[in-house]
């Protein structure tokens, strides 16, 4: 079964799609992962830093990146699709120092625009933004990095307003490894008077993706990848054309697919370096898993065992894939511990999970005990934020009978038409 080809860039905004699945059917065959979603974001909000053309390659089609135009697009800044997954994006003319809140709401990604628009305009305004329902996020990191930056920051009725008169180089102690905390400073250093070390910041492949195009824009960054990292200011930026990296969360969401359906999957365009921590873990739990390159073949013959894991910042096991890695270890003989130790509120899937007949309970917000392995029953359930939805499709595909997983539009903010890719590998999957 088919779904809709969805154009580049489209808004996943709330509706009632549904995706059903009649489980219990091993996916074989070869996928193609498509680029990163939050790699996207951070490239995105890059080209505010420019007056020429950006243009990206390898853009998911996924609707945070239809959401990301929007707030762009209220700033002034062209963005148009150039291919299927290519994008152009041009800063010249900048109308607005700040996104309406409407916008900001959809999307925790759009408050990047704040270390953008401060270097480049030296002013900057966001509502604190949006994003799924995982727990307390709060923006302290970001907030206090612009300060020591020589910023002021106060709030305005609902928005944040960040004003200088020239950022200057600071050392700045994160107190979290904020993802897109980090980020947002390095969009704010790249252009300031003198160097800027971030202390603990965040070493995501996202964080060294932001680097890279940053660089090559003319920036003087170093160090992205460990939790240091030193950004000398330089005068002026240019535009570039980027490459997004591969999607690493979509493609650990196809390794566990391939497993708990008993099938044999291939990805391609993976970076295998950036899944060391899932394979690791997928391994530990009975799946083999061949790397090959930028290809990864997982598939399960035997038992699955069950093994405790925890999500922490990277190069740690992602939080983005805390969800799926639960769902497999339904299926694994013994009990699991899932530790979640970057969101303090990831594990409210497992109510959904439970309805399918999964034996889990939580002891507080942050652990889930699972004990294995039990049948899982088609139900009627709800995607509660992108990864959560993922999950419960993973679940579907393990099931018995009919799956119905509403609220799909959370899955199509971060998954590239995933209804579609599991068809072509087997899966009875349909849009509604
Ligand atoms: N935190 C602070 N202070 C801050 C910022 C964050 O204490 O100023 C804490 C949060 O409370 C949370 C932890 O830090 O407990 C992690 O938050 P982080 O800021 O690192 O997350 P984020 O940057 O808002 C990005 C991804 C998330 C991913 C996390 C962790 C994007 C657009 N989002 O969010 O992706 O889970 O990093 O890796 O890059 C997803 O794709 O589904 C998703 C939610």
């Amino acid at each position: 079964m088919r779904e809709q080809t969805a154009p580049l860039i489209f808004t996943s905004s709330r509706d009632d799609t549904k995706l059903i699945i009649e489980g219990g059917r091993p996916l074989e065959g070869v996928v193609e992962v498509s680029g990163s979603k939050n790699a996207t974001m951070g490239a995105m909000a890059a080209a505010l830093l420019v007056t020429e053309d950006c243009y990206l390659e390898n853009v998911p089609a996924i609707g945070d990146v239809g959401h990301m135009a929007e707030v762009l697009r209220s700033l002034g800044v062209i963005v148009e699709p150039t291919s299927e997954h290519g994008l152009r994006l041009n800063a010249a003319n900048l109308t607005q120092s700040s996104p309406p809140t409407e916008l900001v709401g959809s999307l925790r990604a759009s408050f990047l625009v704040m270390g953008a628009l401060l270097a480049r305009l030296g002013a900057a305004g966001c509502s604190p933004p949006g994003g799924d329902v995982i727990g307390q996020r709060p923006i302290d990191v970001h907030l206090a990095g612009f300060e020591a930056m020589g910023a002021r920051v106060s709030r305005e009725g609902e928005k944040y307003v960040a004003e200088t008169a020239g950022l200057r180089g600071a050392r700045v102690f994160a107190d979290y490894p904020s993802v897109l905390g980090t980020q947002n400073l390095m969009l704010a250093a790249a252009t300031a008077t003198g160097t800027t070390v971030i202390v603990n910041a965040a070493a995501e492949p996202e964080v060294q993706s932001l680097a890279a195009l940053l660089n090559a824009m003319g920036a003087r960054i170093s160090g992205a990848g460990s939790h240091t990292i030193t950004i000398e200011g330089v005068e002026r930026l240019r535009g570039i054309t980027h490459r997004i990296i591969p999607d690493r969360l979509e493609a650990g969401t196809f390794a566990i697919a391939a497993a708990i359906t008993r099938g044999r999957v291939e990805i391609r365009g993976v970076e295998l370096d950036h899944l060391f921590s899932l394979i690791a873990k997928m391994r530990e739990s009975g799946v083999t898993v061949e790397e090959d390159g930028d290809k990864l073949r997982a598939w399960c013959d035997g038992d699955l065992r069950a093994v405790t894991v925890q999500a922490l910042p990277y190069p740690g096991l992602a939080t983005d894939l805390q969800a799926p890695m639960a769902v497999l270890l339904t299926q694994a003989r013994g009990v699991s511990y899932v530790h979640e130790r970057v969101f303090d509120n990831r594990l409210l899937y497992v109510g959904e999970l439970r309805k399918m007949g999964a034996e889990v309970v939580t002891t507080g917000t942050t652990t889930a005990i699972i004990s294995g392995p039990t049948p899982l029953i088609g139900s009627s359930v709800r995607a509660l934020d992108v990864r959560a939805g993922a999950a419960l499709i993973l679940a579907g595909l393990a099931a018995s009978g009919r799956t119905e997983v509403a609220d799909v539009y959370h899955v199509d903010r971060g998954y590239e038409r995933i209804g579609e890719k599991l068809g072509r590998l087997g899966a009875a999957i349909q849009r509604v």
